[in-house]
């Protein structure tokens, strides 16, 4: 298995270009499911979750193919993806596939829609929290399904087609928005989602459903108003930048003291971020191209987090904020609302000498003066990358193992942190 040897102390400093958006592209690729023709996806990131993703639609009988690459485009471009969903061969998602990641789960949506059907295994919990699907079943419910579980999987069933509905989510969860969206498009009559979530993959699936034939009003916004239509088409769309990704070299800069261009950044996606970087003596700033990073002054002033649905500061990027203020200069404190198991990181930020205390939903971060490398593991994607984000500073080496983890969510992680001075190095077996 792999590994991930860091060296701290280096600062870094020059351009990381951000990829596409692995929580855009996933659903996007779901979206294909939904035509018979052929949707183009552009700046799709080489990740471990869309070849597994790419395995899963096949089975559904979706053609997948990548397009070469065409001159100016490097190896850092992403992939141009085709999906071409001409038959859907099988409307069961099985549990093998499903049980290895959760959104696989949303092609729940499009086969019901476009199938009348679908057998989908339930995902199963993860390391982050336990994660129901009640939000899903009831809205596919109100939405004209019959819904069954059996042997570990809904059994989805809408014979005459699925019928818009008025559906309200009690919280805001990204995944069943994504669900209900699609499966609105090509159901008969109008669907309106409130409490719908706001998050930019969201909108930018809208958008790329729109460009398919789908009648969205309100992207962006927590009301969503579709109105079916008989079929999609194909399309081409690029998917959207990652604001996670983004986010994360965001606090490797701030925590080494360096500078750097994140380029293709939205500011826009970022603002909660920006905002909580600001207080903590971190300058993020908007120009051609990307978002500058730079730390002001030497050292980083402690802050309150609260994760929040977006526009809010993204659950996604807690682990990583962590890591950054282990080094600040007194308290934080950081509470995560979105996922009640969330804080698996803190033990393994501990082996690396920080000092933190968690009670409940919030933990306490005081500053330390140095970190120091050691052995770390992790049990998630986002907990993984905040390692790697305190190792930068940390003095010695630090060994990170479990590396799959970051294989699924960050496109070539120590290529791009190499070529700004980090001193990074995957170790194979
Ligand atoms: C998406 O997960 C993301 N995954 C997650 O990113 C992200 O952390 C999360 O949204 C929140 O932003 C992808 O986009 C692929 P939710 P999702 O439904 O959709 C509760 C990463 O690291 N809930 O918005 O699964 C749920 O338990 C990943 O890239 C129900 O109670 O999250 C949670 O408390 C991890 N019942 C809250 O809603 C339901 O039926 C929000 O979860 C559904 C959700």
């Amino acid at each position: 298995m792999d590994r991930i040897l860091i060296r701290g102390g280096n600062r870094l400093n020059g351009e990381i270009p951000i990829s596409g958006a692995k929580n855009a592209a996933l659903p996007l690729l779901i979206a294909g499911l939904l035509t018979d023709e052929v949707l183009e996806l552009s700046n799709v990131p080489r990740l471990a979750d869309v070849s597994q993703l790419n395995r899963i639609l096949r089975n559904h009988g979706a053609d997948i193919t990548k397009r070469g690459k065409r001159s100016g485009e490097t190896m850092l471009s992403g992939d141009t993806v085709r999906v071409h969903a001409e038959d859907i061969v099988d409307t069961t998602a099985p549990y093998e596939l499903v049980s290895t990641m959760r959104a696989s789960f949303w092609v729940l949506g499009p086969l019901l829609a476009r199938c009348h059907e679908a057998r989908v295994s339930l995902p199963g919990g993860c390391a982050i929290g336990t994660r129901p699907v009640d939000f899903y079943l009831e809205a596919m419910r109100e939405m004209g399904a019959e819904i069954d579980i059996e042997g570990g999987y809904v059994v989805a069933r809408a014979p005459g087609g699925l019928k818009g509905a008025r559906i309200t989510f009690p919280k805001v969860s990204v995944g069943a928005t994504h669900v209900v969206m699609m499966a609105a498009t090509l159901a008969n009559g109008e669907t309106v989602i409130e409490n719908a979530a706001r998050e930019p993959e969201v909108a930018d699936v809208a958008r790329c459903l729109v460009s398919m034939g789908a009648k969205i009003e309100g992207i962006g916004t927590s009301t969503l108003r579709i109105q079916g239509v008989d079929r999609l088409h194909g399309a081409s769309h690029r998917v959207v930048a990652d604001r996670i990704e983004a986010g994360t070299y965001a606090m490797a800069a701030a925590m080494t003291g360096g500078e750097v261009l994140l380029k293709g950044a939205e500011a826009e996606h970022l603002r909660a971020f920006i905002r909580v970087m600001d207080e903590a003596g971190v300058a993020v700033r908007e120009e051609q191209g990307g978002l500058r990073v730079r730390r002001n002054g030497d050292g980083l002033n402690p802050v309150f987090v609260e994760t929040r649905p977006h526009p809010g500061f993204p659950t996604d990027l807690q682990a990583q904020v962590m890591a950054l203020l282990t080094m600040a200069g007194g308290v934080s404190t950081i509470r995560e609302t979105i996922f009640e198991n969330r804080f698996m990181h803190v033990q393994e930020l501990v082996r690396l000498g920080a000092d933190i205390t968690l009670s409940g939903d919030t933990a306490h971060v005081r500053g330390v003066d140095r970190l120091i490398g050691a052995p770390v593991m992790a049990t998630d994607l986002r907990a993984s990358v905040s390692l790697v984000i305190a190792a930068l500073a940390a003095q010695g080496e630090t060994e990170l193992n479990r590396v799959y983890h970051l294989d699924r969510g960050f496109e070539a992680l120590e290529h791009k942190l190499s070529a700004v001075g980090a001193d990074v190095e995957r170790v194979s077996g």
